[in-house]
Parts: structure tokens; sequence; C-alpha cells
């Protein structure tokens, strides 16, 4: 074993020695606009799973792309004559990139000094390639662990097929443990890696009363209205000021974080102002840290993301819409269960308008992740041996579907290993990456390698 290479010195030179090589690579993938999401970029999604099988072969590793019955999933490797295996995730796929905020071409990769520039750069394109990069040091350094990679194309999307193409293929994806690179840091500097993942569930609202537009002043009054009627019942659902859940029973299975979670928090580095600076916010409903975090890691919500109906032209045009929808989803902590949730919803609005109905969307369960052990221990030292900090146990306010499924079917440990940053800009316009995070992670991966090859 090149024990050489291993050290922070050597694999810093290795990663400045890697440098065009991962810029070329990171280019290849962003300009690929691999958009789950958008059923026009199928040819795309096909594109880029071609590229990412072409990338593990270029490099002397292999790939098969394993289909499923929605997209495929990319499966390589490197070496499999060892006994040790780690499988490390991450998601090839987009979110939609058309916010006019974007002050360059999106899908055209751009390298602003240390700045990478582009849709999918760090979410979750950069940080896939760090850990591939990673592998090829310990590869060329001789440890003694097969490396295995997961790339899913419907991570945007809730991961709906994922469970079933696992299923398919898991006899020859047995591992020992599985390390996830799509989460985010509390801030630069400052690496942070989730004990939990936040579950998912969508649904819509839906209510017609009429057949088509009508003239309010001829109908109104005693037609009714659909789209009042809908944000009626939304207001009776979740108080718009606060945030708070109104439906009853909600919050019943919700575990308050621990003492020992809390000061992990206090400690955690994140403070409200760079919170409100990285995301750009206007103005948030609590300024107290402690109680921001318990409400983004800790707490379920409840959010309108569209209202759809009636007119949005210029100006105002005074008829009464026959039909309207709105959309929402709830973020779940763990303990709870979106069936029960869904079914407590379901009766608050057959009790309040019986007339709305309920559409269910693809949900994600809630994680509960590892935060003792040697694979824990071993993502700590990564963390402090790559960046010189030690990582905080937070929770993570975002899902992220595959998780728990590699979890039930694989039979193995999730573990996290995120590099992107708050300020990276996870699905917002001018997302980004950095070479900081791209060359420490590289060096992350590679100790983490080493560490669990020994364990
Ligand atoms: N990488 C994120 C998950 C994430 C978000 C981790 C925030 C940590 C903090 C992932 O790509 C994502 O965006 N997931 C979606 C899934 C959804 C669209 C089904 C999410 O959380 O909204
Ligand atoms: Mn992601
Ligand atoms: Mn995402």
């Amino acid at each position: 074993m090149n024990t050489q290479l291993l050290t922070k010195e050597g694999l810093r030179s290795f990663s400045e020695s890697q440098r065009i090589s991962f810029e070329k690579e990171l280019k290849t993938l962003v300009e690929i606009p691999s958009i789950s999401s958008d059923p026009t970029k199928t040819k795309d999604i096909q594109r880029c799973a071609q590229a990412a099988k072409s990338l593990f072969e270029r490099y002397g590793g292999h790939a098969e792309i394993l289909d499923t019955n929605g997209s495929p999933i990319i499966h390589g490797w490197f070496t499999e004559e060892y006994e040790k295996t780690i499988t490390v995730y991450n998601h090839m796929d987009v979110q939609p990139a058309n916010e006019p905020e974007w002050t360059a071409e999106p899908f055209e990769f751009m390298v602003k000094g240390d700045t990478y520039l582009g849709r999918g750069t760090t979410d979750d394109k950069g940080p896939a390639l760090s850990a591939f990069f990673g592998a090829l040091a310990v590869r060329e350094a001789g440890v003694p662990i097969n490396v295995h990679f997961l790339w899913e194309f419907e991570e945007e999307i809730g991961s709906p097929n994922f469970e079933q193409g696992l299923k398919k293929h898991k006899d020859k994806l047995k591992t020992d443990a599985i390390v996830v690179s799509d989460t985010v840091w509390i801030t630069r500097g400052k690496p942070s890696t989730p004990a939990g993942l936040r579950g998912l569930k969508g649904f819509r609202l839906t209510l017609e009363t009429a057949d088509h537009d009508l003239h309010s002043g001829v109908v109104g009054g005693a037609a009714r209205n659909p789209l009042t009627e809908l944000i009626t019942l939304v207001g009776q659902m979740v108080d718009g000021n606060t945030g708070h859940v109104l439906i009853p029973d909600f919050y019943t299975e919700v575990i308050p974080p621990s003492s020992e979670e809390l000061e992990g928090w206090r400690v955690s580095g994140f403070t409200t102002q760079t919170f409100m600076k990285d995301h750009q916010l206007k103005s948030i409903r609590s300024q107290d840290p402690i109680d921001i975090l318990t409400r983004v890691w800790g707490m379920p919500t409840m959010e309108v993301h569209g209202v759809v109906g009636g007119y949005t032209g210029p100006g105002i045009k005074s008829s009464v819409a026959p039909r309207a929808e709105i959309k929402l989803s709830c973020r779940l902590v763990p303990a709870m269960n979106e069936a029960t949730t869904m079914t407590r919803i379901k009766a608050f609005v057959q009790s309040k308008n019986p007339d709305v109905v309920v559409h269910e969307e693809h949900g994600l369960a809630p994680f509960k992740g590892h935060v003792t052990g040697p694979y824990a221990e071993a993502i700590r030292e990564a963390y402090q041996f790559a960046f010189g900090e030690t990582c905080v146990f937070t929770r993570e306010g975002g899902s992220i579907g595959a998780v728990k499924t590699m979890e039930d079917i694989l039979g193995s440990e999730v573990y996290f290993l995120g590099l992107s940053l708050p300020s990276h800009g996870y699905h917002a316009p001018n997302e980004n990456y950095d070479w900081e995070q791209a060359s420490g992670g590289m060096a992350a991966f590679a100790h983490y390698f080493k560490t669990v090859s020994k364990m």
C-alpha cells in the first residue's frame, strides 16, 4: 500500500494533479440537462447514464446500467477482489433551471476562479465526482477495499422506481455499508453530517363547483367560489404566519430533540445571520437559532407550493372560476408515518369541506440515522482529516428517498459524507460548487475508505 499518497500532503498533490480532469468531467455531466421531472428530457437522462458509464470505463473501472421500471441506475466499481465493500450513493438527475435570476446559462458549465457554476454542480454531480476521485486515490494507493457506486436518476422526483430497481438487482449490490453524499453543511469550514432526514408527502386539493368561468356580477354571492373555498380550507389546516399545523393529532408522534442533540446544534456554528444570508431570506418566522433549527430539522411542516385556477393575466378579470387546485406537501420527522398523516388530513378536509378531493402524491419516509459505531466514527475522522474540523451530528430538513430504501433492501447501514454548502444554492438559480469542497471531499472520501478498509 502506498501510504505516502494517503497522507494529507499526498492527497493534496493527488487532487491538484486531478483538478483539470475533475473539471472536465464535471463539465461533461453538468452540460447534460438530466432533469428528472421533465418528460421531454428522457433522452438526456439516457445520455447522462451513458456518460456516467463511460466515465468509469475511461478511468479503468467498470459500470453497468441497471434497468428499472423508470430511469436506469448506474452501478460502477473499480475492484471486486477485496473482502470489504463500501457503496457510495449519489444522484445524477437535477432540478429544472428556469428561474429568471440565472446570470448565465444553467446548463453551460462555468469556472469562475475556484467556483463551478451550473445546475447540478452541487446537487449532486460535484459531490459524486469528488467521491469518484477519492476512490481513484485509494485504488492508486492499493487500499484493500472495493468501492462501488450507485448513481440514481430519479432522486429529484422522489425515487419512484428505485425500490423496484434495487430489489431486482440486489444480488450484485451486496455491501458492508453505504455512504450518501447529498447533504449540506451548516456553513463553510463547519462539516456536519445528518443523524436524520425528514420525509416528504405531497398532496393536492381540488374543488369543482361549475363548468366554466362565470360573471361574478351575475352569479357572485350565490355561486360557490372554489378558489375562496380552498384558500379558506388551507387557512384552517395551517397557520400561515406561524407555520403551525392545525390538523388534530398532526404532531402526536414527533419526538423532541434530545438534550445531547440540542447541545450539538448549539455548538454547530449555525447563526441566524449566515442562514439568512446564505439563502438570501428577507425575513423569517423566528430569530432564535435553536428555534430555527428545531423548525427545519426537528419538526414537521405543511407548505403550500402552488395555487392553480382563476385569472392570472394582467389587471383583474372579475369572473368566478369553476375549479381550483392547491398543491401542498408535509415534511415528516422520524416516527411520523405518511399514511397516518394522510388519514388525519383527509378526515379533516372531509369534516370541513366534503366536496374537496384530496389527491395523494408519492411519499418519502423520514429517516433516523446512526451516530455511533465504527462507521460513524470513520465519518468524523474523515472530515477532521480533510478539513481540520470535527463534524457535528445535525439533522437535515430535506429528503432523500433512496436512503431508507437502501437500508431496507440491501440490509446495510447508511452514513452521510456530504460536501455541499448552503451558499451553493440547492435548487436555486446560480447553483454552484467549489474546488475547496471538491478537493477536500476527495481527501475525506479517500481517508474514509482507508479507515473502513481496516475495520
Ligand atoms: N440533496 C437533496 C436533499 C437534501 C436537501 C439534503 C436539503 C439536505 C438538505 C435532494 O436532492 C432533494 O432535493 N430532495 C428533494 C426530494 C423531493 C423533490 C422528492 C427534497 O428534499 O425536496
Ligand atoms: Mn440532492
Ligand atoms: Mn435536490
